[in-house]
Order: C-alpha cells, then structure tokens, then sequence
C-alpha cells in the first residue's frame, strides 16, 4: 500500500517525530469517539456533561456519565495503533506522543513519553486545592468524593469544554510541534482546539504531517500525506 510504504520511509529518517492522537486510535478497542456515528456527542449534549457549569448544577448526573464511560474504558485493551506508538518510543528517543485521549490506552500499551491534554479519566481532582488522587473504582459512586485535604468536592480531572489546557502540558507540545521533523496526526477529528493548531504549527515549521483517519478531517488540508484507514489497521502495517 502506497501510503504505509511511504511512511515507512519518512519514519526510517525522521530524528524528532511527534503524533497527536484523538479518540479515534481507541475505536478499535471499543472505545466511542466524539463526533462520528455513534460518537459520544451525537447522542448526549456536551453542555450538560461536560463544562464547569454543568457539574455545578448537577454534579451527580456528570459523576454517573464519567461512571458510565470509565466502564467501558475499563473493559477496553490497547490496539495494535497504541501499541504501534509504544514500540516506536523505543526506536526513537525523541519521539513525543500527544494525545487528546483521557482513556490511558497509551500508557498502558508501554507509552511513557506522553502528553495528555485533556487530562485523565482515571484520575480526579479538587475543586478548590491543588490536590490530585488516582481512582481507578468501577462503577464509581454516585456522588462525588470529599476532597482528603480541604473537605470540598472532587472533580474528574479531565479538561471540559470553556476550560484551559494544563498549562505546562500544553507548552511542552507546543514546543514539540514546533521541533518535529515528522508529525502524525492519528484519530482526530481537528475540531478542538487549541490541539488542532499543533499539526499546524508543526507543517509552519517545516515538519512533514501524515494524517491516519478513515474520513476526511479539519486536518486533511494540512497533511502531506494522508492515510485513508483505521489507525490500529494501518499502523500494524507499518
Ligand atoms: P472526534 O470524535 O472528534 O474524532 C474522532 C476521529 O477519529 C474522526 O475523525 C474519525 O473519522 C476518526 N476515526 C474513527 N475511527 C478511527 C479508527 N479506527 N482509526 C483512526 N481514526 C478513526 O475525537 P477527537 O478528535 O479526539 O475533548 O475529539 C477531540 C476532543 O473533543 C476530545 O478530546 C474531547 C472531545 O470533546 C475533551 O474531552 C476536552
């Protein structure tokens, strides 16, 4: 196939490559996306589940639909596409990989140099103090906890919409996206930003982008080369 043929060979001579993964390098382990068919926000409205606002107002009902997505993150294996990525850490010591996921696949497939975004699903933070705390319950329950430190309540430590990206996370891939030579962009559909602007701010500096995605995406246009499949499929192929 002539695009894993080509990105066999700019993988072989990159020296700094970066990828941005997005919902749709977990869809093969049966994990839902976002905005596709049967994405997550076809059938639910992110302003009821997934801003400050909406936890304020109803804090059980956002605490439930974070239950109901950690079960199925809980029962989900990485594929072929993550575990792809982890290998490539190993033959690549500047490789970066940034991910718009909460799921954690990347980490559990071997992944160690990763950036997450939108934070993770897996862990929770304080609405009021500094304080993070892993909780991997499943199904969690039903109203959120108390803060150990402070006593106010914790929160899903994920970044929801109107919200700022960690900003130290965010930086850092900034800076990779500026120093990639090859930058994947993989499962994503482009729509959020500020994610999106780093396979730009890649391209603007000089990186080759390869995009990996079924359908056409707001990235398309900004790839060199684009891969028409699904990411584990492609990637295993590579
Ligand atoms: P989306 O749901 O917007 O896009 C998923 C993309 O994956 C689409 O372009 C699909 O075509 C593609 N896709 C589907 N199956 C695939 C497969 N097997 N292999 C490769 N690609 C596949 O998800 P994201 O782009 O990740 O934000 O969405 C970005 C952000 O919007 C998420 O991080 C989340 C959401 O609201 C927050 O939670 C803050």
């Amino acid at each position: 196939m002539k695009g894993v043929d080509e990105l066999q060979r700019l993988l072989k001579k990159s020296k700094r490559p970066r990828a941005l993964t997005g919902a749709g390098v977990s869809a093969e382990s049966g994990i839902p996306t976002f905005r596709g068919p049967g994405g997550l926000w076809r059938n639910f409205r992110p302003q009821d589940l997934a801003t400050p606002e909406a936890f304020a107002r109803d804090p059980k009902l956002v605490w439930e639909w974070y239950s109901f997505r950690r079960e199925i993150i809980a029962q989900a294996k990485p594929n072929a596409g993550h575990t792809f990525l982890a290998l490539l850490e190993n033959e690549k010591p500047d490789f970066w990989l940034i991910t718009q996921n909460v799921d954690g696949l990347h980490q559990d497939a071997g992944s160690r140099r990763v950036l997450e975004l939108h934070g993770n699903i897996w862990r929770l933070r304080c609405t009021a103090c500094p304080k993070y705390v892993e909780d991997l319950r499943v199904p969690l329950a039903t109203l959120p906890p108390k803060c150990g430190a402070c006593g106010a309540v914790m929160r899903p430590a994920v970044v929801w919409f109107g919200e700022a990206l960690p900003e130290g996370t965010f930086a850092k891939s900034w800076e990779l996206a500026q120093t990639a030579d090859l930058f994947l962009v993989i499962g994503t559909s482009g729509a959020v930003e500020p994610a999106a602007s780093l396979a730009r701010e890649a391209k603007k500096n000089g990186a080759v982008v390869v995009e990996i995605n079924p359908e056409a995406s707001a990235l398309t246009g900004v790839a060199d080369l684009s891969i028409k499949g699904e990411s584990g499929e492609i990637l295993s192929r590579v």
